[in-house]
């Protein structure tokens, strides 16, 4: 079946809604094994106080607000995404930190309502490679840029690195290959995790001065249960891939994720899985 950008995109949509509260309900332990993303992807723009920033595919927004407080008082930073739940949670917790100099905006990545030339700093962290075109929302991210502004993104480096994910999709995927987001060339979590990919996406988007670094993290969850609730709450297209099937089968889908889990199991029950994601920086 062939890729149809725009059904993944009103599917991206919806699916980011409805993820939207299992995200809010998990930020805490995501904020923690993302920390150090964020810190890298400020490091690679080096936002300066007085400067605009804009965060895309912003989620929760926490790496603009890392950002707000070093633009502050005179700088801003606007945090966007597609989806309102996302940006209901942003707002949230940007009151609850009293974090100011933020605006929210509903914005969508690959075509930007703002002007040419509006903003010094654009920061993404895990967005480009979920979109139905990241080339065309590279050249939006440039064009918004002014000459000379930083752009500071993060991807998953490759599936192999990845287990917290890529076992999950590994065991769905030999029940029953799938097209689609995630499968083959089209957007899914691992899209861009290539540093040669992305090189020549931010290369082909007329970016200058492009740095990646590599950031290892460690996923800790009590349990495996803790991680298989999580991992259903978070992803909605794994959460409607294993709940759509009879019991038996989800049973067996859990027992296989939690196998082949066991390398990174503690004998107390608790989990330590690697992560490692491609952290960018370029000038536009
Ligand atoms: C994996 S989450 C990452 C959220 C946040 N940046 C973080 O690191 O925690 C992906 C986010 O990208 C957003 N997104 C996906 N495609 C988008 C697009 N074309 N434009 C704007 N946001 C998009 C989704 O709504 C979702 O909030």
């Amino acid at each position: 079946m062939s890729f149809d950008p725009n059904a993944y995109r009103e599917s991206s949509l919806t699916g980011w809604e409805e993820a939207s509260a299992g995200w809010i309900r998990h930020q805490r332990p995501m904020r923690e094994w993302s920390a150090e993303v964020s810190h890298a992807m400020i490091a690679a723009v080096a936002p300066q106080p007085g400067e605009r920033v804009l965060e895309l595919a912003a989620g929760l927004g926490e790496t603009g607000m890392l950002a707000a407080e070093i633009v502050a008082p005179v700088g801003s930073v606007v945090i966007s995404d597609q989806a309102e739940g996302m940006l209901a949670g942003a707002r949230a917790r940007a009151a609850e930190l009293g974090v100011a100099g933020v605006e929210f905006e509903v914005l969508n990545a690959e075509w930007i309502d703002l002007p040419l030339a509006s903003v010094d700093v654009v920061l993404c962290r895990y967005g480009y490679m979920l979109m139905a075109d990241p080339a065309a929302a590279l050249a939006e991210t440039r064009r918004v840029l002014r000459p000379g502004g930083r752009a500071g993104l993060a991807v998953w480096d490759a599936v192999e690195a990845n287990p917290w994910a890529g076992v999950p999709a590994a065991v769905l995927a030999e029940r029953e290959p799938v097209g689609g987001a995630g499968g083959g060339d089209g957007p899914g979590p691992f899209a861009l995790g290539s540093e040669q990919r992305l090189r020549a996406l931010l290369e082909d988007a007329g970016f200058a001065e492009i740095e990646v670094a590599r950031v290892e993290m460690l996923r800790r969850h009590e349990s495996f249960e803790e991680f298989w609730e999580l991992t259903l709450d978070l992803s909605r297209s794994f959460h409607d891939a294993v709940l759509s099937r009879p019991e038996a089968e989800i049973s067996e889908i859990h027992d296989a994720v939690a196998a082949r889990l066991a390398p990174f199991t503690a004998t107390d029950g608790s989990l330590a899985v690697p992560g490692r994601t491609l952290v960018a920086g370029a000038e536009a």
